[in-house]
């Protein structure tokens, strides 16, 4: 009985989609452009972006947030862009600027997001994070930064 019960699930495992239940809610999509620099920024790089799908503390609202890396005018900043249909469409959510990328000229690069599991310290699961390489304009140093978001992004 213990076995034939074993055997059950294994089966029921076997036949479990491997993908999250809301894949199935959205339509299947292709060449969703998130961002393009405005033609009168005097840089138009960006770099790969990071996403996070926000579901580790019992969120079912199916939001993503991503971010990348670009050089805007004036002070640079990383960009969260968040979406609740799927990645089908995107708005500006916020903008996170870091410290050690004070002024016109510095970077923010291989930015990361990551969504806190559980407590950790202070921040309680659903916490976001933020981390990038910040690097000041004079080139001096690189240095890794993380911020943290109690409200989602
Ligand atoms: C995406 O764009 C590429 C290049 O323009 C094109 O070949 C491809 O068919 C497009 N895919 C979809 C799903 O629209
Ligand atoms: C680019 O154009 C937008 C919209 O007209 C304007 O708000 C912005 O100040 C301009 N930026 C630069 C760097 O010229
Ligand atoms: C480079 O810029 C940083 C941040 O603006 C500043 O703290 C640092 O002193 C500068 N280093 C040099 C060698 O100029």
């Amino acid at each position: 009985m213990v076995f034939y019960s074993l055997l059950a699930s294994l089966v029921a495992l076997a036949l479990a989609s491997p993908f999250p239940s809301w894949v199935d809610q959205y339509p299947i999509f292709g060449n969703v452009t998130i961002f393009t620099p405005p033609s009168n920024w005097s840089n138009h790089w960006t770099t790969y972006a990071r996403t996070v799908l926000l579901d580790q503390n019992g969120e079912t609202d199916d939001i993503l947030l991503a971010s990348w890396s670009f050089q805007p005018p004036g002070r640079t900043y990383a960009p969260i862009y968040q979406s609740k249909d799927g990645g089908l469409s995107w708005n500006q959510l916020s903008k996170v600027y870091f410290s050690a990328a004070d002024k016109p000229g510095s970077t923010i690069l291989q930015v990361f997001l990551y969504e806190l599991p559980r407590t950790i310290g202070a921040y309680p699961a659903g916490t976001v994070l933020l981390t990038a390489n910040a690097v000041p304009a004079n080139h001096s140093s690189t240095n890794i930064q993380l911020y943290a978001s109690l409200d989602k992004g």
